[in-house]
């Protein structure tokens, strides 16, 4: 490799690069005769093919072995998280807050639960899911699109749906929230008995409280919402909920409220997850009447 380093005039380059690109002699295109340019094109078409193909055949083997009805790796959480509603900024903090004599305040309260309540209108409900008065159990095992899930309807909620009162007791101080739990798929709580809702803040300071469905110690979250078995086989499934009246709580003060799910298979004291079972919020209730002057 004498040559290599000589020095050489720019024509002169360019005549070895006209020769690479081109070779009149041999008949090379790029340092390639013609048949090995078609030879080496075949070569990486058919290398090309056949990884594609590989991968193709890899990916499709793994499809067959999931199932469309349940996804393989759900969340590894195994109790599930309870939320509030309303809780109009989606906060992770949830802080209601507002002026019974004051609308505006409480306004995106009622504003919140009036979107989120309409998919349990009764006509909708209707025409969605089964009425399950039949007590029939669903089982994730049978794979069927068509799977019913069961009615959750406003009547259920009793005093505080929208038709017993429009601003769900805000105004008058005794407001209603609303609980539920996430889904989880294949998840059936309880032990045959129903979960349980419980709502208090320290010092008795919540007062008496009223549970839809439920009575005045515990709300209950009825069985047949058990278990949920995917998007795929219940495409119109509908969380069930708990409705909450608060009818004298403490005013004019903050107070901690704590409402927990209870029943086997759900545990809330997991120090990780703060919402896994239960959820807490600060409620603050006023009653301030807006002087007239202080517009
Ligand atoms: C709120 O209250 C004011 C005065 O009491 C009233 O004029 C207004 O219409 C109310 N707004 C709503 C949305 O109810
Ligand atoms: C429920 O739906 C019916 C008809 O779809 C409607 O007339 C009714 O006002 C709705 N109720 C509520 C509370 O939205
Ligand atoms: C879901 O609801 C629609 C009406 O909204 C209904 O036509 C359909 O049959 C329902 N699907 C199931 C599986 O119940
Ligand atoms: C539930 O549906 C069944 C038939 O599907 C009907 O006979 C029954 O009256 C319904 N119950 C209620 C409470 O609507
Ligand atoms: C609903 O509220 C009314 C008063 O507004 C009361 O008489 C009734 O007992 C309440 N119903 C339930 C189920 O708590
Ligand atoms: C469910 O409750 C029954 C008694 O009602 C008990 O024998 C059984 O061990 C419980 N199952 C689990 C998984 O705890
Ligand atoms: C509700 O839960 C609290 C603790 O969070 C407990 O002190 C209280 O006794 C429970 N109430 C009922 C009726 O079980
Ligand atoms: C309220 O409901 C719970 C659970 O269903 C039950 O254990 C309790 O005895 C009921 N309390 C009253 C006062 O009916």
């Amino acid at each position: 490799m004498a040559t290599f380093n000589e020095k050489k005039t720019c024509s002169q380059r360019m005549e070895n690069f006209g020769r690479f690109v081109w070779n009149p002699d041999t008949s090379e295109f790029m340092g390639r005769t013609f048949a090995k340019w078609v030879y080496i094109s075949l070569y990486y078409a058919a290398f090309y093919v056949i990884m594609v193909g590989i991968f193709a055949l890899s990916i499709y083997s793994l499809m067959q072995t999931l199932s469309p009805y349940v996804p393989d790796y759900q969340d590894e959480l195994k109790s599930p998280g309870v939320t509030l509603r309303p809780d109009p900024y989606g906060d992770e903090v949830i802080e209601l807050f507002y002026n019974m004599a004051d609308n505006k305040t409480y306004l995106p309260l009622v504003t919140s639960l009036c979107e989120f309540l309409p998919v349990y209108n009764k006509s909708v409900q209707e025409k969605m899911n089964a009425n399950c008065s039949d007590h029939t159990r669903i089982s994730c095992a049978h794979q069927n699109e068509n799977t019913k899930s069961c009615q959750f309807t406003t009547d259920m909620l009793g005093n505080c749906s929208w038709e017993h009162d429009h601003t769900f007791g805000y105004k008058s101080g005794k407001p209603c929230l609303f609980i539920k739990m996430n889904r989880i798929i294949n998840f059936v709580p309880g032990n045959k008995t129903a979960p349980l809702v419980n709502c208090s803040a320290e010092n008795g300071e919540l007062g008496d409280v009223q549970y839809y469905p439920g009575n005045d110690t515990y709300g209950t979250i009825g069985l047949q919402y058990f278990p949920y078995c995917g998007k795929k086989m219940q495409p119109n499934y509908t969380n069930p909920l708990v409705a909450v009246k608060l009818l004298n709580p403490t005013l004019n003060k903050e107070l901690s409220v704590v409402c927990k799910v209870s029943g086997h298979g759900i545990t809330s004291d997991n120090p990780h997850d703060p919402y896994e079972g239960k959820v807490s919020f600060k409620l603050k209730i006023e009653n301030k009447p807006l002087s007239s002057s202080a517009n």
